[in-house]
Formats: structure tokens, sequence, C-alpha cells
């Protein structure tokens, strides 16, 4: 009996072990089931909650400030993490153009060999290369030119083209030819840009009065010759333009016109955008797709040295509440546009002053490029709602310090580099302190000016006190070499990012006002400040009054 006893004993072990396995074994598929719900929900969430931009696009403006290629290489790798997959590459004279035409080309063009290694070790990481050339509007840099200025619609302005004369369609042909051979060559060209912004003089010339068409005309006329050249070199290739001579024409006016394969871009760079629902419904309606465009840099006036935090976050935070979950009257659908593109504009055109510089507008990018990450990831579902320094301080800022490689907290309002180590800090560092010292710099020189407004009367009638002088002969002497200083270090920092004449300009330019004012009171209160002796009083060697 004993035996059987612990044979059932041992029967009923064994099942209670059956039972519990068989409930591990359940509450783990539970889990398992209920993990993959989650997972489903969220990726599923994630679709229908984030904005969808298949193009996330940073500007490359080379019309100013050309960064040297081993620099621009060296931040894919940034550019990649956060998610841009396109480059928008604005040549301007920076491409090595050949033949009749080199001369378009500054002299310190990329050379050709050292693009294409660019081009395709930016491809091979995964960015489309977008060439930008104008080919109406900001012409400058070959209308400027003795030989092509009988192109000018205004002989006046070297910016805008005529499209009724020959050789203009000649010159843009041959341009035209060069960059898309030369990018078809490396790899196929998806977009490319032909500007078409800004054409201030149009429907000026008397040839172009000839035709007695409306501004309108001319302008759609020649988009389409454009095209038709870009379609004889590449025909898969889709062109993109500026919107801005568009806004505000009507709906009928864009009929008979031939708009395939044409997208616009709208561009808005100010913190609080003016973007109108009207005119994008008339591209709606008339192009198969529209892309929009922010500003990192190049945004905060002409003569502008670092970017905007603050108003440029806030740029890119309105645009994407104005397209998150975008409809167009009467639709159901949400409507995506297709990129983004981040523009960092060097000058404002090719006469103007340089304005921010890239290594220095690296934190308003990746503070930007993470802001466009957030809201594709959908991960809140009202982000819309929610106020920009909400969105910095709750889902941004610890990522920001991260790729910025920052060991205290940063802010939008003021935005401190001593604690960051990402490439560009030395030089943000430098100029942040030129700004502060150039600015105090032309305060003081205007209140010295003013205490010293009496002298020169007085230096004539020779009735001046030495002793005011010495002291602002001090200042200036001291303030030139402090500036002097400042010039040296920028000078020596840029050159990582610069070909030589491009530092020569910024440095030359950054420090003209400030050493020219110095240097010229200097020069004056020495020449007064002279031992010699008075006169009795009256004083009246002088006299100024007739009378
Ligand atoms: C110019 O166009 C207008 C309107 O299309 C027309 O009335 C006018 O006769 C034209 N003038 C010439 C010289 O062709
Ligand atoms: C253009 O696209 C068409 C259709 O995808 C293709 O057959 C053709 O080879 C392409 N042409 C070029 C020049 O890439
Ligand atoms: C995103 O939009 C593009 C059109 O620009 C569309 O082709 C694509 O399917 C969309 N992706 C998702 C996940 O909705
Ligand atoms: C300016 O300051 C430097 C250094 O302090 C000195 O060597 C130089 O003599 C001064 N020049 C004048 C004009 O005061
Ligand atoms: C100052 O000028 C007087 C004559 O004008 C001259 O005699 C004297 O040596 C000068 N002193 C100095 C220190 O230059
Ligand atoms: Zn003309």
């Amino acid at each position: 009996m004993p035996s059987l006893i612990k044979l059932r004993l041992i029967t009923i072990k064994i099942s209670a072990i059956t039972i519990f396995m068989g409930a591990v074994y359940l509450s783990l598929f539970y889990i398992l089931l209920h993990a993959w719900f989650l997972h489903k929900h969220k990726t599923m969430k994630m679709r229908t909650l984030g904005v969808n931009l298949s193009k996330v696009v940073v500007h490359i403006d080379l019309k100013g400030s050309p960064p040297k290629l081993a620099y621009l290489e060296s931040v894919l790798p940034l550019f990649k993490d956060l998610g841009v997959n396109a480059l928008l590459m604005e040549y301007e004279d920076m491409f090595p153009y050949k033949g009749n035409i080199a001369s378009l080309s500054s002299n310190i063009c990329y050379k050709e060999h050292e693009l294409r290694q660019f081009i395709t070790a930016a491809g091979r990481a995964g960015f489309e290369i977008i060439p930008l050339i104008q080919t109406f509007g900001h012409l400058e840099h070959a209308l400027k030119l003795s030989e092509f200025n009988h192109l000018r619609e205004v002989l006046l302005y070297p910016d805008s083209i005529c499209p009724s004369k020959i050789e203009s369609m000649t010159l843009i042909k041959d341009m035209l030819k060069q960059i898309v051979l030369f990018h078809n060559s490396i790899y196929p060209l998806k977009h490319l840009h032909i500007g078409f912004d800004e054409v201030f003089h149009m429907n000026k010339c008397a040839q172009c009065r000839l035709r007695n068409e409306t501004d309108l005309d001319i302008y759609f006329n020649h988009l389409q010759k454009v095209k038709y050249i870009v379609k004889l070199w590449s025909p898969n290739t889709t062109v993109l333009i500026w919107d801005d001579m568009l806004r505000g024409i009507k709906l009928n006016d864009f009929e008979h016109r031939d708009l395939t394969n044409t997208e616009p871009v709208y561009w808005d760079y100010a913190p609080f955008l003016r973007v109108s629902h009207n005119n994008l419904y008339k591209y709606h309606k008339n192009f198969e797709n529209i892309w929009i465009a922010s500003a990192f840099k190049g945004a905060e006036g002409r003569t502008a040295t670092l970017p905007s935090l603050r108003n440029r976050f806030i740029n890119h935070v309105e645009w994407l509440k104005f397209i998150f979950h975008y409809k167009f009257g009467g639709e159901n659908k949400i409507y995506n546009f297709k990129g983004i593109i981040l523009t960092g504009w060097s000058r404002y055109s090719h006469m103007d002053p340089l304005c921010e510089i890239l290594p220095v507008s690296i934190p308003s990018l990746v503070l930007n490029l993470l802001l466009i990450k957030f809201f594709q990831e959908g991960q809140i579902e009202n982000a819309y709602l929610l106020e920009s320094s909400e969105i910095f301080n709750r889902f941004l800022k610890n990522n920001v310090n991260k790729h910025l490689q920052c060991e205290d907290d940063i802010s939008l309002e003021n935005f401190e580099t001593s604690s960051c180590t990402f490439n560009g800090h030395q030089i943000y560092s430098i100029l942040e302190q030129y700004i502060f010292q150039n600015d105090e710099i032309l305060d003081k020189f205007n209140d010295v000016k003013e205490g010293l407004f009496s002298l020169e009367y007085y230096y004539k009638l020779n009735h001046l006190n030495m002793n005011t002088i010495l002291p602002a002969i001090k200042w200036c002497n001291e303030s030139l070499l402090d500036l002097i200083a400042t010039e040296n270090k920028i000078f020596n920092l840029m050159l990582q990012y610069y070909d030589v004449l491009v530092v020569q300009e910024y440095v030359n330019y950054k420090f003209y006002d400030g050493k020219k004012k110095l240097i010229g009171l200097l020069k004056l209160l020495k020449h007064y400040y002279i031992n010699h002796t008075w006169y009795r009083n009256p004083p009246h060697r002088y006299k100024f009054h007739s009378g």
C-alpha cells in the first residue's frame, strides 16, 4: 500500500507541474500577444499621426561663403542621423563651367573631380542631390559680365535675363546642359531646381514689349522653354521652382499652361508664417506635388552674424503645425506635401554682403531637423496644439544637447555654446564675442565722439584740454588692438572651413566699419595731442563769424 500512495503522490505532483507549466506558457503567450498588439497599435498610430514629408532637404547656398567640400562631407553623417535625405546645391558661380561659359564660374569654383567625389560620397550615403541653377532672375553671376550684359532685361540691373533674345536661350541651354550631364553621369537626376523667383525686371525691353504679351504669358512661356531644354538632356527629371512669382495669380491664369513635371516650392522664412491657403489651393489644382521651404539661416537680415535660434525654431514649428493633417477645402484626404527644403542663405543675392556662415548655423539646423523628426514620428497625438517652448523643453532639448555635445542645458532665448563641443563651437563663441565687442565699440565711439563734439572748434581756438584727449587716445588704441586680436582669431578658425579668399572677404567686411572709425579718430586725436603753448584770453586768433 505505501508504494501505491507514493505512486499517487507522484502522479499528483506530475499533473501539478503540468498545470503550472501550462499556466506559464499561457501567460507567456498572452504577454507576447499583448506586446504584438501594442506594437501594431503603435506603428499604426505612427502612420496616421505623423506628418508625411518624403523629402527632407538641406539647402547648401554656395553663392556666398562656399565651404570646403571636405567640411561639407564631414557633416553628412550628422545630416543622415537627423533624417535628411537630399541636398539642394545652389551652385551659382561655384560650379566648374567649361568651354564658352567658363567665365560664369568664380576663380575659386570647385574643381570638377572634387565635386564628383563629393556627389558620389553623398549619393552613397543615401542623399539625393538636387542642383539649383537660376534661369530667369538672380543671374547676376552671368549678367554682371561685359560679355553677357546685352542679355539683361534692363541694362542697369544684372539680375534678370531677357527671355526674348536667342542668345539668352543659348546661355541657359549651355548652363543646363553642363549641369544636367555632369549630374546624370554620377546619379540619375530626379529633381532639378531652376529658381524662377524674384524676377525683378520682366517685360521691359523693346523686344519683350513687341511680343505684346502679359507678364504672366512671358513667365509661363519662358518656363516652358526651360523645361523643354531640361527634357532634352534628362527626360525623367522633375523641375522645381520657387513659388513667389505665382502668388496672387488667378486660378484661370493657369489654364492651358504646360505644368507637367513641374513642382512649386512655397517658401516662407518669417517666424510667423503668412502662407495663403488660397495660393496653395491653386497650386494643388495645377501641380502634382507641392513642396515647402523654411529657413535655418540667412533670414535674420542681410548683415546678420548668427541665426536667431528662437526665430528659426518658430518658423519651423509654424510650418509643421500648418501642414499637420492639412486638408484642402472639400477634400477628406489628408494632403501630403512632398518635401521640406530647409534653406540656408549665404547672401540675399550675388551682390549682397555675407550673412550667417554654415558652421555657426549647425545648432539651428540640428534643432529644426529634430523638430521635423518629432512631427514625422507623431508620438504625441496633438503635437500641433503644443506651444513651441513646450515642444522644445519636453521633447527636443535633451536630444539637441546630445547632438551638439553640450554639457549644460541650452536655451532657445539665450543660446550658450561654452559647454558645447560640436564642430563649429569655437567659431560660434568667437563670433559671439565679436558681436558684443563690435557693438560696444560702436556705442562707445558715438559717446566719445559726442564728448569730443567741441573738439574741432576749440582746437582751432587753441583752447584744448590735453587731459580729456589722453583717455580717448588710450581707449581708441586699446579697442583697436582688441578688435584686431578677435579678427585674427576668426581668420585662423575660418580657414578650417573656407578658402582663404572667402575668409578675407568675411573678416574684412565684418571689421571694416569698426576699424575705420577707430583708426580715423586715433589719427585726429594724435594730431591734437602735441606739446605747445596757449594764448591770453579772450581767444581771438580765429574769427568764424563775419558780420
Ligand atoms: C496687343 O494685344 C491686345 C490684347 O490682346 C490687342 O488688343 C492689341 O491689338 C495688340 N496690339 C498689337 C500691336 O498687336
Ligand atoms: C525614363 O523613365 C522611363 C520610364 O521609367 C524609362 O523607360 C527610361 O529609360 C528613362 N529614361 C532615362 C533617360 O533615364
Ligand atoms: C506619404 O506621402 C507620399 C506622397 O507624397 C505617399 O506616396 C506615401 O504613400 C505616403 N506615406 C504614408 C506612410 O502614408
Ligand atoms: C597702443 O598700445 C600699445 C600696447 O598697449 C602700445 O605699445 C602703443 O604704443 C600704443 N599706441 C598709442 C598710440 O598709444
Ligand atoms: C615743448 O615745446 C617747447 C616749445 O614749443 C619746447 O621748448 C619743449 O622742449 C617741448 N617739450 C617737450 C617735452 O617736447
Ligand atoms: Zn526682354
